[in-house]
C-alpha cells in the first residue's frame, strides 16, 4: 500500500467511527422524544457503522501497516424534528459516498489494486445505504404531522432485524 492510500484509508475508518457516531446521537435524539423505533433504527446503524470502520481497522493491519485513528468532531445530536434526522442522515450518507469514490480513485491512481477491492464493497453498500434512508424520507415527508402515521413509521423502523437476528435475511 502506498502511504497516500494508507493515509486516506486511516481517514476513512476516522470517517466510519464519526458516521457510527453520529446515528448513535439520532439514536438517542429520537428516543428522547419517543420515537423508540426510529432510535433502534438508529441503534442499529451506528452499530453497522462501527463494522464499517472495523473492516478498514482489519484491512490496515492485514496489509502489514499501522492503524491510526483520528479525533472525530462532535456529532450533532439536536434536530427540530424526526424528518430533520433522517434527513441529516442521508446527507450524511451521500458524503461518505463522495468519500469512498475519491479513495477509490485515490488506489485506482496509485495502483493498490487490494485496496480497489475492498473498497468495491463499500461502493455497493452506500448505493444500498443511501437507498434505505432515502425511502425513509419520502415516508416522513409523506406523513408529514400526521400523529398516528408518525406513530406507525415510528413503529415499522423499529422492526428493523440487527445483524444475527431473526431468520438471518
Ligand atoms: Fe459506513
Ligand atoms: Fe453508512
Amino acid at each position: 500500500m502506498t502511504p497516500k492510500v494508507l493515509e486516506a484509508i486511516n481517514r476513512q475508518i476516522a470517517a466510519e467511527f464519526g458516521a457510527s457516531f453520529s446515528y448513535l446521537a439520532m439514536a438517542g435524539w429520537c428516543e428522547h422524544h419517543k420515537f423508540m423505533g426510529a432510535g433502534r433504527w438508529l441503534r442499529l446503524q451506528s452499530a453497522e457503522e462501527h463494522g464499517h470502520a472495523m473492516r478498514l481497522f482489519d484491512f490496515v493491519l492485514a496489509r502489514n501497516h499501522v492503524v491510526r485513528i483520528s479525533a472525530m468532531s462532535e456529532p450533532k445530536a439536536e434536530f427540530a424534528s424526526i424528518v430533520e434526522v433522517f434527513e441529516k442522515a442521508l446527507a450524511q450518507e451521500q458524503e461518505v459516498s463522495a468519500q469512498i469514490d475519491a479513495l477509490y480513485e485515490l488506489a485506482f491512481e496509485e495502483k493498490v489494486f487490494a485496496a480497489m477491492a475492498e473498497l468495491q464493497w463499500f461502493i455497493t453498500e452506500q448505493v444500498e445505504e443511501e437507498k434505505t434512508v432515502r425511502e425513509i424520507v419520502a415516508k416522513f415527508h409523506m406523513v408529514k404531522d400526521d400523529a398516528a402515521s408518525l406513530l406507525d413509521l415510528d413503529r415499522e423502523l423499529g422492526g428493523r432485524q440487527g445483524a444475527g437476528e431473526g431468520s438471518g435475511t
